[in-house]
């Protein structure tokens, strides 16, 4: 055999090893496509998806955050609250799983949300702990279409359609930092957001696992 390629694959092997290694420290990242699965049923099971009273982004409504629920709790939610018994025809037992994927994949993301308003962001600046990851929510409250930019956060200009918003997904750098996000065709005024990562921000720490309460529908 031709020593080079002898060599070629011995490091091919060596690569393949490393790699099934990898998989285990990486075990409890959720599967991308559970958690896009999950993300599709969140917002259309039984017609109204589970957004529809706990929010689009799983911030709470009608019924409390969703933000880092685990299966077990989806699972006793759909067996106690009454709200909810429609779904349990609308779901087949293989979906609760997905859509925990995408809850939980929720919890482990800290909620920023903006309001694009009159060109100018509200908040105008946030600040994270360093290596947070972030989904970022911006709302356009404007009746017409607003343009996002900001190179190491919105890989592409993104088009937010009027009264509707966008989630970024972002982590934050390990070393503290400024980033902007801006609007590139607000007529107003060219309104920026300051995510600022600072090691004296809050650290993010998931939501705590609730306790479903089925509380009676009238009190008497
Ligand atoms: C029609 C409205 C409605 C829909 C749709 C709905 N829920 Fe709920 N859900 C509620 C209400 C209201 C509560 C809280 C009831 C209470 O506290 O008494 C709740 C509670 C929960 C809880 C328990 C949370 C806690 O803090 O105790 C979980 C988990 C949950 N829902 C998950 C889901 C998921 C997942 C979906 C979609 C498959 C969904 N819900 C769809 C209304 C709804």
């Amino acid at each position: 055999m031709n020593r080079s390629f002898e060599i070629a694959m011995r490091w091919a092997v060596m690569l393949v090893l490393s790699c099934a290694q990898w998989v285990p420290a990486h075990a409890d990242e959720p599967d991308p496509a559970s958690v896009a699965r999950g993300q599709k049923l969140y917002e259309t099971a039984g017609g109204v998806g589970c957004k529809a009273c706990h929010g689009s982004y799983g911030e709470g409504k009608i019924g409390p955050t969703n933000r880092g629920v685990n299966e077990a709790t989806i699972r006793e939610a759909l067996a106690k609250i009454g709200a909810m018994q429609f779904l349990k025809e609308q779901l087949t037992d293989g979906d609760i799983p997905q859509l925990a994927a995408y809850t939980e994949w929720m919890g482990r993301h800290m909620l920023v949300r903006a309001l694009l308003k009159r060109g100018r962001f509200i908040p105008e600046s946030v600040s994270v702990y360093p290596g947070t990851l972030v989904q970022l929510i911006i709302e356009n409250t404007a009746s017409e279409p607003s343009t996002i930019n900001g190179e190491q956060i919105v890989a592409h200009p993104q088009t937010i359609p009027p009264r509707d918003s966008a989630s970024l997904e972002w982590t934050a750098p390990q070393t503290e930092g400024k980033f902007t996000v801006s609007c590139g065709d607000c007529k107003i005024r060219d309104g920026l957001l300051t995510i600022e990562v600072s090691n004296t921000a809050k650290p993010y720490t998931p939501p705590p696992q609730p306790k479903v309460v089925a509380k009676p529908l009238k009190a008497d």
